[in-house]
């Protein structure tokens, strides 16, 4: 089934799918996306992701491609044309087409939007999350505005090669203090030696990830304790669980970190249960 992708205003053939040379998302990093996840034909947590696109287009000063009720139309459309039941959409907005040059372009240059939506393996997820992932850390050599969720991901793109690489499936960044930060394209989470689910403060640091958000919900409702402070290296290392988020993933297992075993080696029974709750909990809306 050829996959169909929305294009600065037209359904596309995949194959065929193309922005111009000089859209600035291509020479300049110039551009914002979203990924969110979609399950059994839902579309999960699709309110949080567009609020903070709404942010990311904010600090950036990049208009809005169209109004908040023809974008989900049109990711409902792809998603639809697809015949996505289990997978994700991205979307991307940059700022659209212009001669380079580094400044803005003038007023009233439309930004560029591009919506894509693939297929995922159920079933390759639920092998993950039963045999658990491996990670490395790397030190944080990002701009300091990673809360913007721009395309500028080439320090990620960098770290996730050098853990596939070291034999691991992603990366964590560490600050100049030997404290963590977040994954290459995820957040990072400990249960510690009482039970309680730390995670970084979503300040400047690191990107608010959907996930993350909900995942905050889910131990609510779970009655587990959740703390928003920094942990360090060594903390992690000696945790009870630790695990990773995304919308792609919801929560991951990590097992090893720089080839040293976490607890026991195998997945933790806290991350299980935040999983299996999380579906009910999430915002879900019919494509
Ligand atoms: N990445 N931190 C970073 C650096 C990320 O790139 C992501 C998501 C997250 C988790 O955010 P969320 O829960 O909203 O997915 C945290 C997406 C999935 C990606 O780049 O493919």
């Amino acid at each position: 089934m050829p996959r169909i992708a929305y294009v600065n205003g037209r359904y596309v053939p995949h194959s065929n799918a193309m922005v111009h040379v000089e859209d600035r998302g291509y020479q300049f990093a110039d551009g914002v996306y979203e990924v969110c996840e979609v399950r059994h034909g839902l579309i999960v947590d699709l309110t949080r992701h567009l609020n903070r696109l709404d942010r990311s287009l904010g600090e950036l000063r990049i208009a809005w491609p169209m109004s908040r009720a023809a974008l989900t139309q049109v990711i409902r459309e792809t998603l639809r044309r697809n015949h996505v039941r289990n997978g994700l959409f991205y979307l991307q907005v940059t700022r659209g087409v212009a001669r380079r040059d580094h400044v803005f372009p003038a007023d009233g240059t439309p930004p560029s939007i591009v919506v894509t939506a693939k297929s995922t393996d159920p079933s390759v997820i639920a092998r993950k999350n039963a045999t658990g992932i491996k990670a490395i850390t790397v030190p944080d050599n990002r701009w300091d505005r990673v809360d913007i969720k721009s395309v500028g991901l080439l320090s990620n793109a960098l770290a996730r090669q050098q853990a596939k690489e070291a034999g691991a499936q992603e990366a964590i960044y560490i600050d100049a203090e030997g404290m963590v930060k977040e994954g290459a394209a995820t957040n990072v989470w400990i249960v510690d030696a009482d039970g309680t689910l730390v995670t970084r403060p979503a300040d400047h640091g690191i990107l608010r990830g959907i996930t993350r958000t909900t995942l905050i919900d889910v131990a609510a409702k779970l009655g587990v304790k959740i703390v928003e402070r920094k942990f360090s290296v060594s903390e992690m290392m000696a945790a009870r669980e630790v695990f990773i988020t995304a919308a792609t993933s919801i929560c991951f297992p990590v097992v090893s970190v720089d080839g040293q075993a976490i607890a026991n080696g195998h997945p933790g029974s806290l991350s299980q249960n935040i999983r299996e709750a999380f579906f009910d909990v999430a915002e879900k809306i019919t494509i």
